[in-house]
């Protein structure tokens, strides 16, 4: 039975962050400053198990989730994350993806494919190899990363989306080089505009670049119309090349958003959910699930958080918003 909110929207995607560490360090979502050697990551002993995940996941379904997206952190260093997959595939009708910043993927793509996995997003902020070095903080090179994405094409995942995350000064320049080198190959680049989420990052609106700048930079030398959506309440802005060579994506949550269609939750790895990625609270339904709640009772739970829901930051986002307390991404689950 499908739930809606104080606003009429219904529940149809859920991001389930599966960890909150990462191998990456990123400067705009996992800062070194804070996420040190003394950073107190979640224990083993707080994070779901995969068995209390895929019932929830199942809870979630039977209110309407069509779309499952495993995140994180990086939901690739959670140990045996292929046989979570492999949980999740048996749900029926479930449409399973999952974000990755591509370092591990070489080597699990085909374990992924091959559990279940339909399609995957790697993140890729830059082809150049000291701008991608520099923003990974963890001197990951470039490489290796468009390696992870060939294996995903090879096994199957296709088409990859590529996400790039365009901050002023840092990467902008990386946005043609990126456009042509994708362009073609079948893997589908997406621009996402910078934004305020956690606390640590120190945002400022001057850093982001809105997305009709990056439309018309690309359009300049790369001639581009745009496509309708896939579905309704699709965050992607799609454009086609006008040569017939691909399609880009462009996910402006920044300057033109899109809380009205929102029909997005969101998971933590130790069990909350977030009706929004700029909530500060979440709600505990690993206590529920350890308390040992019914299914019915899991049920109402969700419906009672769902129904209640009025979030629309981006929508009354301001530079007094940007400062409000907010929980990490990394910890949410982008
Ligand atoms: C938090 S990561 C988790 C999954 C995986 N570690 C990865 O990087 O793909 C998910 C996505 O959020 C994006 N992201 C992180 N911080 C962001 C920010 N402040 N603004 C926009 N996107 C952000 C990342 O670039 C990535 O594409
Ligand atoms: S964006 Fe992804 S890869 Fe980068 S620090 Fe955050 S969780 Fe890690």
């Amino acid at each position: 039975m499908s739930v809606t909110d104080t606003r009429g929207r219904p529940l149809r995607d859920l991001r389930i962050s599966i960890t909150d560490r990462c191998n990456f360090r990123c400067t705009y979502c996992m800062p070194k400053e804070v996420f040190g050697r003394d950073y107190e990551f979640l224990g083993r002993d707080q994070l779901l198990t995969f068995e209390e995940i895929t019932r929830l996941a199942r809870s979630f379904a039977r209110h309407g989730v069509e779309k499952v997206r495993l995140t994180g952190g990086e939901p690739l260093v959670r140990r045996g994350v292929e046989e979570l997959v492999a949980m999740l595939a048996e749900i029926p009708g479930l449409d399973l993806t999952l974000t990755t910043n591509g370092a591990l993927l070489s080597q699990k793509a085909r374990a992924l494919a091959g559990a279940g996995l339909r399609r995957i997003t790697v993140s890729l902020d830059s082809l150049d190899d000291d701008v991608f070095r520099a923003m990974n903080d963890a001197d990951f090179p470039v490489e290796r990363v468009l390696a992870g994405i060939e294996a995903a094409a090879s096994a199957g995942l296709a088409p990859v989306k590529v996400n790039m995350v365009v901050r002023r000064s840092t990467n902008e320049d990386s946005i043609l080089p990126m456009a042509r080198y994708f362009r073609g190959t079948g893997h589908i680049l997406r621009f996402i505009e910078y934004m305020d989420v956690g606390h640590t990052n120190g945002w400022r609106m001057d850093d982001v670049v809105p997305a009709q700048e990056i439309v018309d930079a690309i359009d300049r030398e790369l001639p581009l119309e745009p496509a309708d959506p896939n579905y309704r309440g699709e965050v992607a802005q799609r454009y086609r090349y006008r040569d017939g060579s691909g399609e880009i994506g462009l996910i402006a949550s920044v300057t033109q958003p899109f809380c009205g269609n929102c029909t997005r939750a969101r998971l933590s790895a130790d069990g909350k959910l977030y009706t929004c990625l700029f909530a500060v609270k979440g709600h505990d339904l690993r206590a529920l699930v350890r308390d040992g709640a019914t299914d019915r009772e899991l049920h109402e739970a969700i419906s009672a958080v769902w129904g209640a829901r009025t979030d629309r930051y981006s929508e009354i986002r301001s530079s007094k918003t940007a400062g409000l307390p907010k929980v990490e991404m990394s910890y949410i689950g982008g």
